[in-house]
């Protein structure tokens, strides 16, 4: 009799207390595990993309509307999460710091991994391969190559991979809010060269006759990613589905060509 008494206390016991855990955990779930960004994008039902819409193909205004590979890419992370996208078109320089400010959740802008940015945000799987190019005004004898870069006048978009890389070859920077302007100032001579990833310098050279593209590449290959706070595990990890999805069934390339080609005529 005593024993039973005693087991059927201790099943009691057992029994309260896996209520009790059972209560707790399911509590937790969809809390702890959450981001708070993401808490905040479900809450809201709307994401905030930063971006600097003036890299074509990328993203550039079409009215008031920003449009461009990494719009459509935009669009398809909103899609997925089941919410509105907002765009927030800004300064190049400042995403990183309107991103951890919480301006904006996440940043698409033809931006490129590079590891001083990987220590402020997390950066997504990658889907483009891009590289510094050097732009020079036609006929122009001096600059040939890389090399004849030493000690010239260089414009870059301000805060870019390319700003980056001109400051290997020279002190003489000019740094521009974008690179439109700064092809504006190679054409009249006030710069030697301009250095600018691949596809925005092909577009501002098929537009600007007079200025042509060297075969030579200024760097090394980099590669193009969104980039979330390094909090936002979980959004990064939906944008990763969603750019696997994209490459694998060929939208990002087509969409590279078809906002190349729009351009052009
Ligand atoms: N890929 C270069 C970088 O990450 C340039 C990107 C410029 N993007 C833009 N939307 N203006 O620095």
């Amino acid at each position: 009799m005593k024993i039973t008494k005693r087991i059927l206390a201790l099943v009691l016991i057992l029994a309260v207390s896996f209520v009790i855990y059972g209560c707790q955990s399911d509590g937790d779930a969809g809390g702890s595990d959450m981001s708070e960004t993401m808490k905040r994008i479900k809450d809201t039902g709307k994401i905030i993309w930063g971006t600097n819409a003036e890299f074509p193909p990328f993203e550039l205004r079409s009215g008031d509307k920003v449009i461009g590979v990494d719009a459509e890419i935009a669009a398809k992370v909103a899609e997925k999460l089941g919410v509105e996208l907002e765009v927030v078109d800004m300064e190049f320089k400042g995403l990183i710091n309107a991103l951890n400010s919480k301006q904006i959740d996440f940043i698409a802008a033809g931006f490129t991994i590079e590891p001083d940015r990987e220590e402020q945000v997390l950066f997504t799987d990658t889907y483009f391969r891009a590289v510094q190019t050097i732009i020079v005004q036609e006929g122009n004898t001096e600059i040939k190559g890389a090399a004849d870069l030493e000690g010239k006048t260089i414009g870059v978009q301000s805060g870019t991979t390319g700003d980056f890389t001109a400051e290997e070859y020279t002190e003489d920077i000019v740094r521009f809010n974008n690179a439109l302007e700064a092809s504006i100032d190679l054409k009249n001579g006030r710069l030697d060269a301009v250095i600018i990833d691949n596809l925005p310098a092909q577009m501002i050279v098929s537009e600007n006759p007079g200025l042509v593209l060297l075969d030579e590449k200024a760097a090394e290959d980099e590669e193009y990613a969104l980039a979330v706070r390094k909090e936002a595990v979980d959004l990064q990890k939906v944008i990763n589905e969603v750019i696997a999805e994209l490459k694998a069934d060929g939208s990002i390339e087509n969409w590279v060509e078809e906002y190349s080609l729009s351009l052009q005529d």
